[in-house]
């Protein structure tokens, strides 16, 4: 079995995902309000503290995925052992909630490829080490990519003998506005071949206080990773953000069905970006929002599906409803 990392994003590819980088905060800090894209704070150090997140106990999307996975495990392995398979995982972080699917597909002895996608270079390698660490004698085979979401799925080999299952976890589509999530699945239709699958982990609308008390953490995680977006802004693009300026708060937005995250400058001052050649001015209070996570409803959620050219094959609930793994046929 072989375990390989490669980074997608190296040479003339890296110089491409700076200019992206850089064109998003522009975008974002010309916006009235400021509002940056929450895909930037991921770079290794982001991953890690996001790691800790997914480690709260407060943090439901992710103990509930922890659930269904232990819980549903047999399920679906009963539905892709009918037919070879491969593992896709797009934003795969430390995987660790895959790992139990992994880990179970492995002791049925089912022969697979895992391939990890994750713009994090660090996110990716150190997986792709964990898993030859500790299952380098089994049925499993591993391609790490360090990439964008469709930059990875073009450079995977076409096998038309194989079923792919993509996973999409951890609530990540819900930092998209639901018209940018329907654009993505459709995206992500044709990049995939009739009878594939695909499994995302959806957070389910609930009360606004379980929510705020998900993305407010009395251990102020939450606010080290907001924060951490402006390290991430200093290192990359030579901006020179005081980081003790800031403080941060998440809240449900009933208006736009999403718990936002805001980070609030508490005086009025100018950053400059030395890589935009430019300076912002923020006020007293000023609110830069710098996450957004859409919740869904369950007819949200199929009729998502339905419209995007996918039939619902199954879904995976908690035991107390408040998130949903949805797995989804390709249909062509
Ligand atoms: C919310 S985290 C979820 C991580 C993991 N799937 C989980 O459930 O714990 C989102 C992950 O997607 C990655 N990511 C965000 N935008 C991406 C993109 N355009 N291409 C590839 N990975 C991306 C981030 O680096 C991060 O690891």
């Amino acid at each position: 079995m072989s375990f390989e990392y490669h980074n997608l994003r190296s040479g003339t590819a890296a110089v491409s995902s700076d200019d992206q980088f850089a064109q998003a905060v522009l975008e974002g800090l010309s916006r009235e309000p400021k509002r940056l894209p929450s895909w930037l704070i991921f770079d290794d150090r982001g991953s890690r503290i996001f790691t800790e997140i997914t480690q709260l106990a407060g943090y439901h999307p992710a103990q509930c995925e922890f659930e269904i996975f232990q819980n549903h495990k047999q399920a679906v392995t009963d539905l892709l052992a009918k037919h070879a398979f491969r593992v896709i995982e797009l934003g795969a972080g430390d995987g660790k909630k895959t790992q139990i699917l992994l880990e179970h597909f492995i002791q049925g002895r089912l022969a697979f490829d895992y391939v990890p996608i994750d713009i994090s270079e660090g996110a990716v390698k150190n997986l792709v080490a964990f898993l030859e660490s500790r299952f380098s004698q089994s049925t499993m085979s591993v391609t790490g990519l360090a990439a964008d979401y469709f930059d990875g799925l073009r450079a995977i080999k076409e096998q038309s003998n194989l079923r792919n299952f993509v996973l999409f976890l951890g609530s990540t589509i819900g930092n998209m506005e639901l018209p940018a999530a329907e654009l993505f699945v459709r995206k992500l239709r044709e990049s995939l071949n009739d009878g594939d699958y695909l499994m995302i982990g959806f957070d389910l609308m609930k009360h606004p206080k379980t929510l705020y008390s998900a993305y407010n953490d009395s251990t102020g995680v939450f606010e080290r990773f907001n924060l951490h977006l402006l390290d991430v802004l200093n290192r990359k693009l030579g901006a020179n953000f005081v980081k003790d300026h800031y403080v941060q708060q998440g809240h449900y937005n009933p208006g736009t069905h999403a718990v936002e995250s805001y980070i609030y400058s508490t005086r009025e001052h100018v950053v400059f970006i030395e890589v935009l050649g430019k300076d912002f001015f923020f006020g007293a209070w000023e609110p830069m929002q710098t996450e957004h996570s859409y919740k869904y409803t369950q007819s949200e959620i199929e009729l998502l599906a339905e419209k995007s050219g996918y039939r619902i094959v199954k879904h995976l609930f908690d035991t107390h409803n408040h998130f949903v793994d949805s797995i989804w046929e390709v249909k062509k």
